[in-house]
């Protein structure tokens, strides 16, 4: 089905236009009046505190929930106006729970891009380190993962996430911590390549690791459901507030 829709493939805007949203089993909102606007192929990273609200923000704008008030906007349209399908194939996600379904490596991957050609999906494996490892199953590709099938590494899913993502080359990019389970002989090469893949699409970066936030074109800092903080790294260095904090504990130098 093809429907006239007004999805573009260059990058578009992204709006958090003050949202609130409060998980139903919850009493405390998650997102407590949070506005944060990012640009056409701008890269923005997310910091804060566990809890601070950040991995909402991927579940509000992939609309696996919706908001309680404000909006999520695309190119200044409310995401509930889009067929979920559509703004789904906006998105590429590398979250911090990859999930894989019951199904083979390759199925898994195909996911992103049902039309893929096997040089595709090489290159997107190659790129995301993680061929050798499936070179190096009994089944290759089409050894079964999942739930019931061979059970994963977090590092292992990861990467698979990261080729799903290089496959589906969409236009906004949500990174959940991308380098979380990854160790460190990897972390470089594998933020290098997640540094290419940013280029020319919007991106929200959530991270832990100063080395994944430093690059960014803003960054913005969360508490309690709200940013608190946003500029470049030495303008919220200088604050000596929430940032700084964060710099210190990760480079064990005080703020
Ligand atoms: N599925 C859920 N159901 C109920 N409450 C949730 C759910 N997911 C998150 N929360 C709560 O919402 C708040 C924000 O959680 P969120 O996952 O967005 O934090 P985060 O900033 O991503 O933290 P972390 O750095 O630990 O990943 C927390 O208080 C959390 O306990
Ligand atoms: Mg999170």
């Amino acid at each position: 089905m093809t429907t006239a829709s007004p999805l573009r493939h260059s990058p578009p805007k992204l709006e958090f236009a003050d949202v609130r949203f409060c998980y139903p089993t919850r009493r405390t909102p998650a997102l407590d009046g949070l506005s944060l606007s990012v640009a056409p192929g701008e890269r923005v990273a997310v910091v804060g505190r566990s809890g601070a609200g950040k991995s909402t923000l991927l579940g509000l704008l992939m609309r696996y929930f919706d908001v309680d008030a404000g909006s999520v906007r695309v190119d200044d349209r409310d995401i509930r106006e889009f067929p979920l399908v559509d703004l789904r194939a906006l998105i590429g996600v590398v979250s911090q729970d990859t999930y894989l379904f019951h199904g083979t490596i390759r199925e898994n991957l195909l996911l992103a891009k049902p039309d893929a050609t096997d040089e595709e999906i090489d290159r997107a494996v190659a790129a995301a380190q993680v061929s050798d490892f499936i070179a190096r199953l009994p089944r290759g590709f089409d050894s079964v993962v999942g739930d019931r099938g061979l059970k994963l590494s977090g590092g292992e899913r990861q990467r698979i996430a990261i080729a799903r993502a290089l496959l589906k080359d969409a236009p906004v990019l949500v990174l959940d911590e991308p380098t979380s389970s990854i160790d460190a002989a990897n972390e470089a090469e594998i933020t290098q390549t997640l540094t290419e893949l940013t280029r020319g699409r919007t991106t929200v970066v959530i991270a832990h690791r100063l080395s994944t936030v430093r690059d960014a074109d803003r960054i913005v800092v969360m508490d309690s459901g709200r940013v608190v903080e946003f500029g470049s790294h030495p303008d919220l260095l200088a604050r000596r507030g929430l940032y700084a904090e964060f710099v210190a504990t990760q480079t064990g130098v005080p703020a």
